[in-house]
């Protein structure tokens, strides 16, 4: 019924009374917000011509009238920095490996039900050893298909080490760190998204940033808790330091469960991504260029800046068959800047520029959820499991929206919402822009709303 308002408004006789009946319904809502742009408990950034901000907070009468779906599975999480919140999680960094005593009792099921299937191959746990790699027990040979350490340079069936041809999967790992803030300025200015592998106890150091990259619409994955060699740790020490990131990244978006996590120094054996994957659901994503910006800040760093740029032309401008999964941190501001000298490159070159998360989980970046603004379903941790949260991409979705009028303007609202607040009382819309297009489309949804309205009232007459 809705696609065919404008017919039934302007082929009719009574335009003037619909106009006329338009403006008086609109005016309550008009004046509403004139009151409410009066109060001054929250700042307003000064407005040039349209207000910058002309949509309501959540708790504005006007939400009864216009009810809209939250892009969240429904569960009330604490606030994302609170105290609450920070309570809720392991000490950042801890000094002697992650505590295994406090595990939530699904965790710990799901790994010995995975053992007993033998689905986590036993191939014993290596130590570092002098040259800093791990050396496995009895002399056990990582590079040997048994073990199939990556640190070795093997590569466990099913990882992901390679992009499709002709694309760039773009990803920064060790975030929230000190060079998100002007990689995330960087991204927006190129409308560019990307995915964050995140280290949780950076997640409880940066919580503002860490919002503001979800909010951008960026993907979050996994990057272990505090960045151990993973191959060096316990089945238990696995699921910890896999789980709370997760769990922390579920609490912190809105119930969004990553699909993705990269092992810190590539280091991962057949144990390892089996334990990621049969317990969390997790796909573990490796990469096939190395830039080395990591040691920037080091002394003496491995690599600089002219290095990374002359290593980034080779492979841009080389074979467009694999496609290209390169590692890069957003650690600090001088790897986040080897990047964005890059960037032109990449684009000059046709490369199609994707997040690596979007590119390889074919738009849909979390298990249970297409990506920050979608659906959530509401599942737990351990139950999310590749393929039983059941999501559907997208695209699909945006194409089911264009299928009706009505789902459109709901999934545009949806949009609109979590953008001013999917993640919690600390975010807020991280531009005026953003802020602007969710007042634009929470307008139309309104002006939809009294549209019907008026032609309800006039078929009733
Ligand atoms: C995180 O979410 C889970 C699942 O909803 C819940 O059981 C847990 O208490 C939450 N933890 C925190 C710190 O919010
Ligand atoms: C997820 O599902 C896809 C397609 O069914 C499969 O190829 C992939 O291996 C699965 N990943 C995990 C971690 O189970
Ligand atoms: C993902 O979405 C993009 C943009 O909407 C589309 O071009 C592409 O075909 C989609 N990929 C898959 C695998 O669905």
């Amino acid at each position: 019924m809705r696609p065919q308002l404008p017919v039934i408004i302007f082929s009719s006789p009574s335009l003037i009374v619909a106009m006329l009946a338009l403006a008086l319904l609109a005016l309550p809502l008009l004046s509403t917000a004139a009151v409410h742009g009066r109060r001054d408990d929250h700042s307003h950034s000064a407005a040039n011509g349209l207000p910058s901000t002309w949509f309501h907070d959540p708790d504005h009468p006007v939400h009864e009238l216009f009810r809209r779906t939250d892009a969240t599975d429904g569960v009330t999480y604490p606030t994302v920095g609170s105290k609450e919140w920070v309570a809720g999680f392991p000490a950042p960094f801890p000094s002697n490996g992650i505590d295994t005593s406090n595990l939530p009792a699904a965790w710990v099921a799901a790994l010995n039900d995975a053992v007993a299937r033998k689905a986590i191959p036993d191939v014993g746990i290596p130590k570092l050893g002098a040259d800093g790699n791990p050396a496995y027990p009895n002399g056990g040979d990582g590079g040997s298909p048994e073990i199939c350490s990556g640190t070795y340079g093997c590569r466990v069936d099913g990882d992901i080490w390679d992009g499709p041809d002709g694309y760039v999967g773009i990803s920064f790992d060790d975030g929230p760190a000190d060079g998100t803030a002007d990689l995330l300025s960087f991204l927006k200015t190129k409308n560019q998204r990307v995915t964050h592998f995140l280290i949780g106890s950076q997640i409880i150091y940066l919580p503002d940033l860490f919002t503001q990259m979800f909010n951008m619409g960026d993907d979050l994955a996994v990057h272990t808790w505090s960045h151990p060699y993973m191959t060096t740790q316990t089945n238990l020490q696995v699921v910890a330091e896999l789980g709370w990131t997760m769990q922390l990244i579920q609490n912190s978006t809105g119930g969004r469960i990553p699909k993705f996590w990269r092992p810190p120094y590539g280091d991962t054996d057949k144990r390892v991504s089996a334990i990621a994957k049969e317990v969390f659901g997790l796909q573990t994503i490796v990469w096939n260029h190395d830039t080395d910006d990591w040691t920037l800040t080091e002394t003496p760093p491995y690599t600089t800046p002219a290095k990374i740029q002359s290593d980034m032309k080779q492979w841009l401008t080389g074979s467009k068959s694999p496609g290209l999964i390169i590692l890069e941190h957003e650690l600090s501001k001088d790897s986040t800047a080897a990047f964005i000298a890059a960037y032109p490159l990449m684009q000059e070159n046709n490369w199609k520029l994707v997040s690596l998360a979007t590119l390889m989980g074919k738009n849909v970046t979390y298990q249970n959820a297409a990506d920050n603004v979608s659906p959530v379903t509401k599942v737990n941790l351990v139950d999310a499991k590749n393929g039983t949260a059941a999501v559907a991409p997208a695209a699909s979705a945006a194409a089911s929206a264009k299928s009706s009028s009505a789902s459109a303007a709901s999934a545009t609202a949806q949009k609109a919402n979590s953008v001013s607040g999917a993640v919690g009382a600390s975010s807020a819309p991280t531009s005026t822009a953003s802020g602007t297009s969710s007042a634009v489309s929470q307008w139309t949804t309104g002006s939809t709303a009294l549209l019907t309205a008026v032609v309800v009232l006039m078929l009733w007459k």
